[in-house]
């Protein structure tokens, strides 16, 4: 749930700075982007390059010095950030937010900023009781910001008690909960249509032309996105698995049928994700009668079948569009092709050949295109959690749609 979420982690000058430099790590290992700024104490006991080798960005120490002269670097910090994190934070740097100081790149920075801001305090077990911390804390708590108490235990000074920084482990999972609860509230009251399962194309009333899906990713993602909160439509093609609770089910057989149920709740819909694997053809003719064999060969005309994810794409205005591509081969040129093709907003593509991957397995390898031009390659994973991570991506699509029109 942290995958992609912009961290500013800012540091103030305790010994538990060292904790800090593992939580810079445990994040970027979480898939966060960290950006650091250290205070001028933070630097006496870590180097800022500790830092930017755990990061992977360029730290930030100094309010003049602005690497960058496109931007004022504390502003374009503060925009930047998902969430502001303060780890350790002194009582010094808590009395100085308090007070709307701002006399350092940190508490600049903290002035600028709407993100969601959190604290952690590390000091000494007397310190963090005496009553003016407590009071600078109780006025933090009113601008509305987050604590990450800090644990009890043995303290750099040599006092046992509250006053030691959280785990840097404990501290990430904090993190991941608050970013899963914000998507999940995201996508309440949103509609949600997944399509699902094979279509089947009549010849006759015992035969008919289809294929391998059995269904399970799709019916994975509407049940993601229904425990995600999103009321769910899944439009599924003949399969053999049961509905998840909760996800209005619509049953179709052909394409024609899927093109039409998926219209009808298009306009409706904020996110459509197109799992189904379509048939591309049907027999021109579908006969009353079981055609009875003859001699020799025998031979079935086809055309073409709608293609419902082109003419989603054609129709498309708030949607976020989403669509698979199951290929053999070359598969970034063929689903690059097809996000342009299908005016698609992201394209799920999967090489059905792969041991562990397509249809009828438990599990997926899926690589994620999407028309940022971001390629995004998740490893072979449970079918379940490909459906989180792609609800995940989905969910930031459709708030990056809803804050600047496009995705
Ligand atoms: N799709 C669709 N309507 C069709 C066929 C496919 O909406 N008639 C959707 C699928 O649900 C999937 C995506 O399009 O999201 C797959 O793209 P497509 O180009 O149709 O893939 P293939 O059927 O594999 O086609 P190709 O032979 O071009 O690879």
């Amino acid at each position: 749930m942290i995958n992609d979420k912009k961290i500013l982690l800012c540091v103030t000058g305790g010994i538990a700075v060292y904790k800090a430099a593992a939580l810079t790590s445990k994040l970027v290992q979480a898939g966060a982007k960290v950006k650091v700024i250290l205070s001028e104490s933070a630097e006496k006991f870590v180097t800022p390059l500790t830092f930017q080798a755990l990061s992977r960005n360029e730290v930030f120490t100094d309010t003049f010095d602005e690497k960058n002269p496109h931007v004022i670097a504390h502003i374009d910090l503060a925009d930047w950030a998902d969430l502001i994190l303060i780890a350790p934070a002194t009582a010094n740097t808590i009395a100085k937010i308090a007070a709307g100081i701002a006399d350092n790149m940190i508490t600049t920075t903290l002035l600028a900023a709407t993100a969601p801001v959190w604290i952690a305090p590390a000091m000494n077990v007397h310190m963090y009781d005496h009553p003016a911390v407590k009071k600078n804390l109780s006025i933090l708590a009113e601008y509305g910001y987050q604590f990450i108490e800090p644990s009890e235990g043995y303290l750099a000074c040599g006092y046992v008690g509250r006053g030691r920084l959280e785990e840097p482990e404990k501290i990430v999972e904090l993190i991941q909960r608050f970013f899963a609860k914000d998507e999940r509230r995201y996508l309440k009251g949103k509609t949600v249509v997944v399509t699902a399962g094979p279509t089947r194309e009549k010849i006759d009333p015992v035969r008919f032309i289809s294929n391998l899906s059995t269904g399970k990713m799709g019916f994975a993602i509407a049940e993601e996105a229904k425990k995600q909160g999103a009321d769910v439509i899944l439009i599924s093609g003949p399969v053999q698995i049961a509905a998840p609770a909760g996800v209005e089910l619509v049953k179709v057989e052909t394409a024609d049928e899927m093109y039409n149920a998926v219209l009808k709740y298009y306009e409706s819909a904020d996110i459509v994700i197109k799992t189904a694997a379509v048939a591309d053809y049907r027999p021109k003719v579908t006969y009353d009668q079981k055609v009875k064999k003859q001699e020799g060969d025998a031979k079935i005309d086809l055309e073409r079948t709608k293609d419902i994810l082109f003419e989603l794409g054609q129709r498309k205005k708030n949607q976020v569009l989403v669509g698979f591509a199951a290929e053999t081969e070359n598969l970034q040129e063929y689903a690059r092709k097809k996000l342009t093709k299908k005016n698609a907003d992201m394209i799920v593509a999967n090489n059905v050949k792969a041991s562990g991957a397509g249809f009828g397995t438990n599990t997926n390898i899926v690589t994620l295109f999407k028309r940022s031009g971001e390629v995004t390659e998740l490893p072979l994973m449970s079918k379940a959690d490909v459906a989180e991570k792609i609800i995940e991506e989905v969910t930031s699509l459709l708030k990056d749609m809803d804050q600047n029109g496009n995705c």
